[in-house]
């Protein structure tokens, strides 16, 4: 199933359940000064679940552009060194304003899941809230009740507060919540090992697909909890990994979603992926970086040098670094993946075509010129990484470090990185 006919039938689906379909909100934000980018469905809704504003229906279902980078939910170094994590990625979410509860929640998703789209059952997990003393919530035995009726006793399986209690920041509403997980792996390695033992320990063919989250708190900036006057319920499903289960993946990368991306750099800078392992990570790191730059230009966030600019600014210079470094990339070619990305993506995300140009422009002035400092600044520190090699330590004094950044503009991080790999 392509990932647009994915996208189309979870709208059709919870349309079926009477949801209204509403669009993605901006991924950067502009007016929560807790908060650089969404990072979650529930952002653009959080005046509703406080009781500050009416929503406009009780029940509405969407596809919310989400950025993982900075703050409490930050998935970078993660990214294209695993499969499954992203910068940017689609969270497909179901929400209730204060009418249906838990039994819906859970009933519907796993109506979904299992009738709709036909997913395994056998191979499902759902997690419940095992409850926390400090915060005075018990253990969610309403979700575990749910569960039991589709799911045997062992693979229903409590999480900790920070799996199954969902916060989108230090303060804000919150809840306990209730993921459901997949395990992928092959029948022989399944005898081997119960998934059971694999949820939530980071394996890279056990992963969380969706998390249904029941708002009931607010989370306030002293920490304290207090109850909400209504309940709402909040879900939100990895879009790239339903994909990737959906088309029998073993990688988000390998999706209709990614591999055109993949192909095109694989394409523009004459590296097979596959080739090598770093290779393949590099890869992988630009097909996801390139989305988010992408998209938050078009929302309109230009990289720059401070606060969700410069996240913006270094995550482009990311992918530049590791194309440099690892597929030999000297001239500018980010800018030439965006002709794949409007083709993937466009029809979902006008956006993304109505600012073409300006995305272009942009990727591409900021590639050249940090092209240019990466030449210099690698060379120097090259230079000095060969000198201090004749000393005892492998070690690079903070000075050097300081004065490539401040004289040849060499980001301090990267130093960092380029030393730490090299296990300084
Ligand atoms: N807010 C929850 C999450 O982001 C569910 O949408 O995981």
């Amino acid at each position: 199933m392509r990932a647009s006919e994915v996208r189309q039938k979870f709208f059709d689906f919870f349309k079926s359940k009477e949801h209204v379909i509403v669009p993605s909100a901006p991924m950067v934000v502009k007016n929560d000064p807790t908060l650089m980018f969404t990072n979650a469905g529930m952002n653009q809704f959080k005046d509703i679940f406080l009781g500050n504003r009416e929503p406009a229906a009780p029940r509405v279902a969407d596809a919310q552009k989400c950025l993982r980078v900075s703050g409490k939910h930050n998935d970078l170094e993660e990214v294209g060194h695993d499969t499954y994590h992203h910068t940017m990625f689609e969270m497909l979410g179901n929400w209730s304003f204060g009418d249906y509860f838990k039994k819906e929640a859970i009933d519907w998703a796993w109506e979904f899941l299992t009738g709709e789209l036909n997913v395994d059952k056998e191979r499902l997990y759902a997690t419940v809230f095992e409850g926390d003393a400090s915060d005075g919530v018990e253990r969610d035995e309403e979700a575990a009740q749910c569960w039991q009726q589709y799911l045997p006793e062992e693979r229903i399986l409590n999480g900790n507060k920070k799996d199954n209690f969902w916060e989108m920041g230090e303060s804000g509403p919150c809840g306990p919540c209730s993921e459901i997980h997949i395990d992928l792996r092959s029948e022989e390695e399944r005898l081997k090992k119960g998934g059971h033992e694999l949820v939530n320990k980071d394996h890279p063919e056990v992963i969380e697909i969706w998390n249904l989250v029941f708002i009931q708190y607010n989370r306030k900036s002293s920490g304290e909890l207090t109850s909400l006057p209504q309940k709402h319920v909040d879900t939100g499903m990895g879009f790239e990994r339903l994909c990737r289960v959906l088309q029998k993946k073993s990688s988000n990368y390998d999706t209709d979603i990614f591999l055109p991306l993949i192909q095109q750099i694989a394409s523009l800078t004459n590296v097979k992926y596959g080739a090598s392992n770093d290779g393949d990570v590099a890869m992988r790191v630009i097909a996801d970086h390139i989305r988010t730059i992408a998209f938050s230009i078009a929302d309109g966030q230009l990289p720059s040098n401070n606060k969700a600019g410069y996240v913006i600014r270094r995550i482009l210079r990311r992918a530049v670094r590791y194309a440099y470094t690892f597929l030999n990339v000297r001239k500018p070619f980010l800018s030439g993946l965006l002709p794949v990305l409007i083709d993937v993506m466009g029809d979902a995300y006008p956006e993304l075509k109505s600012q073409k140009e300006l995305i272009q422009k942009v990727i591409h002035e900021e590639e050249e010129s940090f092209l240019k400092t990466l030449a210099t600044g690698i060379a120097l520190l090259d230079k000095i990484i060969a000198e201090t090699l004749k000393g005892e330590y492998k070690v690079v004094d903070g000075k050097v470090a300081f004065e490539l950044y401040d004289t040849f503009g060499f980001p301090l991080d990267l130093t960092e990185l380029i030393l730490s790999e090299k296990g300084w």
